[in-house]
C-alpha cells in the first residue's frame, strides 16, 4: 500500500493519538526523560485530521505545533498521559505513538537534591508507570482498533509480535532506533506493521508521508 487514505476515509470517526515522551520529575529543577521529538505521533494526528476524522490528540512536552483542526491535551508525567487518554474515551481509534516513561521517581523531592559531601553516589528509587497502551485496549470503552508502537533495536518483529498478544492490541508499528532506518529524531521513518495474521512495511519516506500510509491501513482494518 502507498499514499494517502482516500478523502473521507475517517469521516464520522474519532481518533486519539498520544504522541512525545513523558518527563517524570526527580526535584523541581530536574526530570527522567527520552528523545522522542513526537512528530511520528503528530503526523500521524495530522493524516487522520485529513481523513475527516475528529482528532484528539495527546501530547508529552514537545515542541511542535498542534495540527490544524486537531484538539490538543499537553501533559507532561505518564501518569498524566494515562489520566489524559484514558479521559478521553470513547474514540473509535487509539494510536499510542508517545514514548511513555516505563519508569518514575518514587518520590519527587520538594528541594532541589543537593550534592552530599562524602558521597559521590545517588541513588534514584523507580516505579513502573501504568501501561497507557495496555489500559486502553483492557478498558470497558475499547476503542475498535488499537494501534501500538514498538521501538526496538533488535528481533523487531519477535517482540513487536509479543507486544501485539501482551498488550492485546490490534496493530504494532515498529520502527528500528539507532539504526540507519530509524526512528527517534529523524524525519524520515520506515515502519514495519504487525497484525494477526498479517504485516505491511510503510516506508522508508518523510515521517508525514508514512503517517498517511499508517492511517489509511488504519481505515482499512477498521470495522465497518
Ligand atoms: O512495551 P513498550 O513500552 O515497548 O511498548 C510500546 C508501546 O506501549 C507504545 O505504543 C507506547 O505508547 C505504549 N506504552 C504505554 N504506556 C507505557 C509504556 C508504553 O502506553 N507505560
Amino acid at each position: 500500500m502507498s499514499g494517502a487514505p482516500a478523502a473521507g476515509a475517517l469521516a464520522g470517526k474519532r481518533v486519539l493519538v498520544s504522541a512525545g515522551p513523558t518527563f517524570e520529575d526527580i526535584d523541581p529543577v530536574r526530570f527522567v526523560g527520552n528523545r522522542s521529538s513526537g512528530k511520528m505521533g503528530f503526523a500521524v494526528a495530522e493524516a487522520a485530521r485529513e481523513a475527516g476524522a475528529e482528532v484528539v490528540l495527546v501530547a508529552g512536552p514537545v515542541h511542535l505545533d498542534t495540527p490544524a483542526g486537531v484538539a490538543r491535551i499537553d501533559v507532561r508525567s505518564a501518569a498524566q498521559m494515562h489520566a489524559a487518554v484514558l479521559g478521553a474515551l470513547p474514540a473509535d481509534v487509539y494510536v499510542g505513538a508517545a514514548a511513555v516513561a516505563d519508569f518514575t521517581p518514587r518520590r519527587v523531592s520538594e528541594h532541589k537534591i543537593k550534592k552530599t559531601a562524602g558521597s559521590d553516589t545517588l541513588v534514584l528509587e523507580l516505579v513502573r508507570t501504568p501501561d497507557v497502551l495496555a489500559d486502553v485496549a483492557a478498558h470497558p470503552r475499547r476503542p475498535a482498533l488499537v494501534v501500538g508502537f514498538a521501538a526496538e533495536t533488535h528481533e523487531v518483529e519477535h517482540y513487536a509480535r509479543g507486544k501485539l498478544a501482551a498488550k492485546r492490541v490490534d496493530l504494532i508499528a515498529a520502527n528500528l532506533v539507532g539504526g540507519a532506518e530509524g526512528g527517534f529524531e529523524r524525519d524520515d521513518n520506515t515502519l514495519a506493521v504487525y497484525w494477526h495474521g498479517g504485516e505491511q512495511r510503510l516506508g522508508p519516506a518523510p515521517k508525514r508521508e508514512v503517517a498517511a500510509q499508517l492511517v489509511a491501513l488504519i481505515a482499512g482494518r477498521l470495522p465497518a
